[in-house]
C-alpha cells in the first residue's frame, strides 16, 4: 500500500509523535508497504527520507515551542499536502492537539481519504478527559472521583481529599499535570494545567498503575509500569529509556487480568474508537481496577507502552503497523 505517515504536530507532544514516526515509517517499509512521511508543519512529503525534522530523542520536558525556534506554536497551520490524496491510507502517528482530538479525522473524512484508528466524534470523546469520565462513569465502569477547576480548596477536600492529581482535560504524556498533596498547592497546579484549557481535578488512587492496548476488537496484555504508589508517570519517565522498569504480562492473577482486559474493551467501545486504543489503570490496594483514561492514538515510540502490549500478546510492532493500516481500509 501506498501509505501517508502524518506526523509532528504543533502540540506539547510534538517530540513524541515524531518519535512515532521514526519507529512507524521503517516498520511499514519492512512490511513492504511505499511510505511519505508527512511533517504537518512542514506539509512537506520527502519519499524515502525519514521525519524531516531531526530524529532526536525525546527530551526530559516537552518542548517549550515546537523546536523549531521559528516562531510559536499556536501560530504555526497544521499542513497537509494534496499529494497525501493519492495515497492509500493516512497513518495517524499523530499525538495530542488537533491529531487526536477528531479534527484532523474530519478534515480526512471530508477529503475521502482513509485514515488509522478512531474517527473524529470517537476520538473527541476520548482526547476531553471530562467527558470520558462521564461517559465511562454513565457505562458502570470505575473511574476516579473528579471536579472540575470551578472546586475550591474546601470542596476538593470534602469530596474527594488531598492528594488529587490536577490535569489538563484534553492533553497527553502527564503534559501540564501536577501531584497535589496538600491545598496550599492547589491554586498553581490549577493555574499550570489551565495553560491548556479546561481542568480536571482528580482523585489520586494509590495503587499499581497497570495499561493494556486494545487491538482489533481485543484486548492485548496487560502491563504494569513500576512507579511508586503514590506518584505519577511522569513525560519524563515515559520517555527515558529505562527510567522506570515496565512489565508485560503484569504478574496478576489471572481472573484478574482478564477482567481488566475485558473493561479496556469496554472503555474502547464506550467511546465508539476504532483500530486500536490503550487504556491505563490503577489498581487499588483492595484489588479493584480504576480506569484512568482510554488513548485514542497511543504512543508507538521505542519505549511505549502499546507496542509492548501487543508483543507479550504475540504480535510484533512490524505486524501492529502493517495491520492498524489494513484495519483502516477494511
Ligand atoms: N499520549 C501518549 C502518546 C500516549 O497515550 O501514549
Ligand atoms: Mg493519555
Amino acid at each position: 500500500m501506498k501509505v501517508a505517515v502524518l506526523f509532528g504536530g504543533t502540540g506539547e507532544e510534538r517530540d513524541v509523535s515524531i518519535a512515532s514516526a521514526a519507529a512507524v515509517i521503517p516498520a511499514l517499509r519492512r512490511s513492504g508497504h511505499q511510505v511519505l512521511p508527512v511533517d504537518t508543519v512542514f506539509g512537506a512529503i520527502a519519499p524515502g527520507d525519514e521525519p524531516r525534522i531531526l530524529i532526536r530523542e525525546v527530551g526530559e520536558n516537552p518542548p517549550a515551542d515546537v523546536g523549531l525556534g521559528l516562531v510559536s506554536r499556536g501560530t504555526i497551520p497544521v499542513r497537509i499536502p494534496s499529494e497525501v490524496r493519492d495515497c492509500d491510507v493516512v497513518f495517524l502517528a499523530l499525538h495530542g492537539g488537533s491529531g487526536e482530538d477528531g479534527r484532523i479525522q474530519a478534515l480526512l473524512d471530508l477529503a475521502e481519504v482513509p485514515y488509522t484508528g478512531s474517527g473524529p466524534l470517537a476520538s473527541g470523546l476520548a482526547m476531553d478527559k471530562i467527558v470520558s469520565k462521564t461517559l465511562l462513569r454513565s457505562a458502570g465502569l470505575p473511574t476516579p472521583d473528579w471536579l472540575t477547576d470551578e472546586a475550591d480548596a474546601m470542596a476538593v477536600e470534602e469530596s474527594l481529599g488531598f492528594p488529587v492529581v490536577v490535569k489538563p482535560s484534553a492533553q497527553g504524556s502527564t503534559v501540564g499535570l501536577t501531584l497535589v498533596r496538600e491545598a496550599v498547592d492547589l491554586g498553581n497546579a490549577i493555574s499550570e494545567a489551565a495553560r491548556y484549557g479546561h481542568v480536571m481535578i482528580e482523585q489520586l488512587i494509590a495503587g499499581r498503575e497497570l495499561t493494556v492496548g486494545v487491538f482489533d476488537g481485543m484486548a492485548l496484555a496487560v502491563g504494569e509500569v513500576m512507579v511508586d504508589s503514590e506518584e505519577v508517570f511522569s513525560y519524563e519517565a515515559k520517555y527515558q529509556p529505562n527510567a522506570v522498569s515496565e512489565i508485560f504480562p503484569a504478574e496478576l492473577p489471572t481472573e484478574l487480568a482478564q477482567s481488566i482486559r475485558t473493561a479496556a474493551v469496554q472503555a474502547h467501545d464506550v467511546h465508539r474508537l476504532s483500530g486500536y486504543s490503550r487504556t491505563d489503570f490503577r489498581l487499588d490496594d483492595h484489588g479493584k481496577a480504576w480506569i484512568i483514561e482510554t488513548n485514542s492514538l497511543p504512543g508507538l515510540t521505542s519505549t511505549s507502552l502499546f507496542p509492548q502490549s501487543a508483543a507479550a500478546a504475540g504480535l510484533s510492532f512490524d505486524e501492529v503497523c502493517d495491520r492498524i493500516c489494513r484495519l483502516a481500509v477494511t
